[in-house]
Formats: C-alpha cells, sequence, structure tokens
C-alpha cells in the first residue's frame, strides 16, 4: 500500500467507536474522495473516513447528489482503501441504490468488497427493514438522518431539519427505530443542537453530527469544507487550512479541536 502511514496503532473497528461512546471519547470522522486524502487523515488521527456521495456534488460538478450512480462510489471507495489501512471506511450508498432490501444487499455488498467496512443510508423508520436485513448479514450500517440531501427535491432545499415539535418528535422516532432494526451509527445532519443532545444521550449506539451542535458523539466535515474549496461553505463548515500551514497541519487541527470540544463553536451551531 504505497500511501498508508498512520497515527493510528491499531485499526479503527465499531467496537473502538461503541467503546469511544462509552468512555465519553469523541472520534473525528472526513468525508473524502481519494487516497492520498485518505492517508493524510489516516496520519491525523482521523478514525472514520466517509466516502461520501456528496463527491457528486464536491468533486464531479453536479449540483446535487441525486446523479451519483454506484459506479461513481465503487471507484471513490477502493481510491480511499488504497490510502487507509487504519481507518474505518463508511461507503455511502447513493440515490435509488436501497430503494428496496434486494438493491440494498446486492449494492452493499459492491460496497464491502470495494473496501468498505460499513455503509451508511439516508433515511428514517421506512429502511428499518433494510437495516435490519443488512445487520443480519454481516454488514455494518450508519443510518443518515436529518437533513439528507438525496431528498433535497423533497425537502425544496437544503434546509434544517426537526425544528418543530413534529419534526422533531418524527427524528427521535426514527432515531429509535433504526437503533433497533440494528443500525450500528446513527449520523445527524442539519438539527437543532439541542436535539442532537437528546438523540445522542438516548441512544446506546455513536452519533456523528454535522451541523448537529457539539454533543454527538463524534463529528464529521467534507474536506472539501476543511481546506476552504467550497465557494460559499455552509454556516456548520470551518475552513482549518486559514491557520495551519499546510494539509495535514489543517486535518490535525480539525481533529485536535473535535477531541478538545473546541470544534464545533456557537456560530456553526443551529438552536
Ligand atoms: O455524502 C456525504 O459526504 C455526507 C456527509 C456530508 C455527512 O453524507
Amino acid at each position: 500500500m504505497a500511501y498508508a502511514s498512520t497515527s493510528l496503532d491499531k485499526k479503527t473497528s465499531i467496537l473502538t467507536l461503541q467503546k469511544m461512546k462509552q468512555e465519553g471519547q469523541k472520534f473525528v470522522t472526513v468525508a473524502l474522495y481519494d487516497a492520498p486524502m485518505a492517508a493524510m487523515a489516516q496520519h491525523s488521527g482521523v478514525e472514520v473516513l466517509l466516502v461520501g456521495d456528496s463527491l457528486g456534488m464536491t468533486v464531479l460538478g453536479f449540483d446535487s447528489t441525486v446523479p451519483v450512480t454506484m459506479e461513481h462510489m465503487i471507484y471513490h471507495v477502493e481510491a480511499v482503501s488504497r490510502g487507509s489501512d487504519k481507518c474505518l471506511i463508511m461507503g455511502d450508498l447513493p440515490f435509488m441504490s436501497y430503494a428496496t432490501v434486494d438493491d440494498a444487499m446486492r449494492n452493499a455488498s459492491r460496497l464491502m468488497q470495494a473496501g468498505a467496512h460499513m455503509v451508511k443510508l439516508e433515511g428514517g423508520s421506512w429502511c428499518a427493514d433494510i437495516v435490519s436485513k443488512l445487520s443480519d448479514r454481516g454488514i455494518p450500517v450508519c443510518a443518515h438522518i436529518g437533513l439528507t440531501p438525496q431528498s433535497v427535491n423533497k425537502f425544496g432545499g437544503f434546509r434544517v431539519q426537526g425544528r418543530d415539535e413534529q419534526g422533531a418528535r418524527k427524528l427521535m422516532h426514527d432515531a429509535k427505530v433504526l437503533e433497533k432494526a440494528g443500525a450500528d451509527i446513527l449520523l445527524l445532519e442539519c438539527v437543532p443542537a439541542a436535539l442532537a443532545k437528546e438523540i445522542t444521550e438516548q441512544m446506546s449506539i455513536p452519533t456523528i453530527g454535522i451541523g448537529a451542535g457539539k454533543d454527538c458523539d463524534a463529528q464529521v466535515l467534507v474536506i472539501n469544507d476543511i481546506l476552504g474549496l467550497t465557494p460559499q461553505p455552509p454556516k456548520f463548515s470551518k475552513n482549518f487550512l486559514v491557520e495551519s500551514k499546510d494539509i495535514p497541519g489543517a486535518l490535525g487541527k480539525y481533529v485536535e479541536d473535535v477531541k478538545n470540544a473546541q470544534f464545533p463553536a456557537d456560530e456553526h451551531i443551529f438552536n
């Protein structure tokens, strides 16, 4: 493996992440898409690499994640897995690739065979059956709720979710159903900080937040946002390159700030 070099002693597994939650230690996730970035993130102490379908917007130039295909995802999961031998690699199931249990089984297997250790899918309680079948067959699942970008056309834009009481109740319900179905991680995107805190406290599985306050068990940011490559960065993101001299420095600062609960700060949070 040409790129791998690590500051992590051993491989991160879902057991590592569960233990970190139990011990109140935060873990760090970066959404990235290629081997050199994967190697640098591993070297900087990032535990989880998400090969997100955000790649449709960040590297392929689409205006949403809807056009992303399984072939795009497999190509990038393979690249990231060549760059890291210690991080837990999470592969995103793209739009409509898990519309049925059979689709989910077939496409999740393809991501695992490409080098992912876990798959992520977007959706609430409607995907409980899919989560349960994948989990029964030995595929760890991260369930992504809140702002789920594959549903941008249904939401009518990229909007904070769970702001009213009914929306908040639905997110709490979805979280509980997905945990019961066998999800190993819950990812909360763009939800009010107080709600994310409450969900995190009620879950025995770890939560990863993005735009979900500082009380989640972990944080995730997209590499383009960390490096200031996004023309109109979202409120919840931060350009860590501004205060660092190079990319490993920016990744290291992000890791340090998450671990010390310095990131996200108040200006990155939705109330
Ligand atoms: O696709 C992605 O990168 C994601 C993160 C923004 C959470 O889902």
